[in-house]
């Protein structure tokens, strides 16, 4: 579909969807439970996520920019939406670059760096006293053509991956609270996947030489593995859970291991994911939730049903109190907070609503559940 017409169907849909969410269910009872503000002031009301949370966990958004966003025809969010920005500041106290630190974002050819965006994000979470998390330094996807069809020799590949993580890593030393050094390297089977470029021709010992290479360029930066697909004990976990006691063995500056959670209804909950956390929890790692969002298939109308939002607030709430449940398990991040910018319905065709506002930034159930829990702290 012309992206245009897509966003004009997406907008009809949503003002439809907004209006089954937002509508009182009773004069006293929001059918939204936490409250949406006046239009004049689009957002929740009442008390910001980041203040609900306990002291040790950081709640996070990806700052939407860059990937699906480039092909739409709204203004680059985060420079230039107002609300959004507003929101952003006020509710989160982490922030991850959706796209904006992403090699092919960075590196539009091999000796120029884009950091304006990525400069701006760190920028703004100073500002607004939020950490960061640094997304992606060894990834098989979103690499530029000159890397991918580069031909370079291996001795050039591995100078190149060095120089990069000098760079970016040395660039932002100091402002970054967690890197996903190594993103998405195993396949669902526990193989490492040969598309990524790095693994491919160099081997996958070039992993533990990306964790020591940033972890010289910023000591005080926690070094992570990131995936989706693993929030349960699987083939693939299992991969990750015996590579990270190898480079433990190896001395490897190891120190997070961190599961996305792009969920669908469609799919179920994983629920021996606090199982799974606790397992790398008690290799002496910290555990995070880095990309959290939970799509529906939307049917005909386009529209979440009641019965639905319901679901979605019950996973977003077993996912935190997984989370809150591991003892380190310190950082908790949904890939986006609004609909508006959700990368969900460009990747799955029929699937949406994902995140915990509507695309006018009105406050799913799932919202108030998040809220509700965080202020419920970690058990005892
Ligand atoms: O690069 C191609 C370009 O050559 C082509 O002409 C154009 C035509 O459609 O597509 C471009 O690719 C886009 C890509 O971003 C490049 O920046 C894709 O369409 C676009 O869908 C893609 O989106 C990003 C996606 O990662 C790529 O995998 C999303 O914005 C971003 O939200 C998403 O984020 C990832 C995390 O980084 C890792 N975990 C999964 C998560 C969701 O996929």
């Amino acid at each position: 579909m012309h992206s245009i017409v897509r966003q004009a169907v997406r907008t009809a849909v949503v003002a439809v969807a907004t209006l089954a969410v937002a509508v009182p269910s009773s004069a006293s009872t929001p059918a939204t439970s936490a409250g949406a503000s006046a239009s004049a002031s689009p957002g929740p009301g009442g008390e910001p996520l980041r203040r609900a949370a306990p002291r040790d966990l950081v709640v996070g958004s990806a700052v939407a920019g860059g990937g699906h966003h480039e092909e739409q025809d709204y203004p680059d969010p985060f420079p230039n939406d107002r609300p959004y920005r507003r929101i952003l500041g006020e509710q989160f106290s982490s922030l991850s670059p959706e796209n904006q630190m992403k090699w092919e974002f960075l590196r539009p050819t091999q000796d120029t760096y884009r950091f304006g965006p990525a400069d701006d994000i760190v920028r703004f979470a100073k500002r607004h006293r939020q950490v960061v998390r640094g997304h992606t330094l060894l990834w098989h996807s979103q690499n530029p053509a000159w890397l991918e069809n580069g031909d370079f020799s291996p001795a050039q590949l591995r100078r190149i991956l060095r120089d990069h993580i000098q760079t970016v890593v040395g660039r932002y030393a100091g402002d970054i609270q967690q890197w996903d050094v190594a993103n998405e390297i195993f396949n669902d089977d526990g193989s490492y996947r040969q598309e990524n470029i790095w693994i491919r021709e160099l081997g996958p010992g070039i992993v533990a030489d990306a964790f020591r290479w940033t972890h010289r360029a910023d000591p005080d930066a926690k070094l992570f593995f990131n995936d989706y697909g693993v929030e349960s004990i699987n083939a693939k976990s299992n991969a990750y859970y015996a590579l990270i006691q190898e480079m433990q063995a190896d001395g490897v500056p190891v120190d997070g291991f961190s599961v996305q959670g792009h969920l669908s209804l469609k799919y179920g909950f994983p629920s021996d994911l606090q199982q799974n956390l606790q397992r790398f929890d008690d290799l002496g790692l910290e555990t995070a939730v880095t990309e959290l969002d939970v799509r529906m298939p939307l049917g005909e109308s386009g529209e979440p049903t009641r019965a639905q939002l319901r679901q979605q607030a019950d996973y977003y709430q077993r996912f935190l109190q997984a989370c809150l449940a591991v003892r380190d398990c310190s950082s908790f991040t949904v890939w986006g907070f609004t609909d508006k910018y959700s990368w969900v319905p460009f990747f799955f065709a029929d699937e949406g609503a994902a995140t915990l506002l509507t695309e006018r930034f009105e406050p799913k159930p799932a919202f108030g559940a998040l809220r509700r829990t965080l202020r419920e702290g970690r058990p005892d």
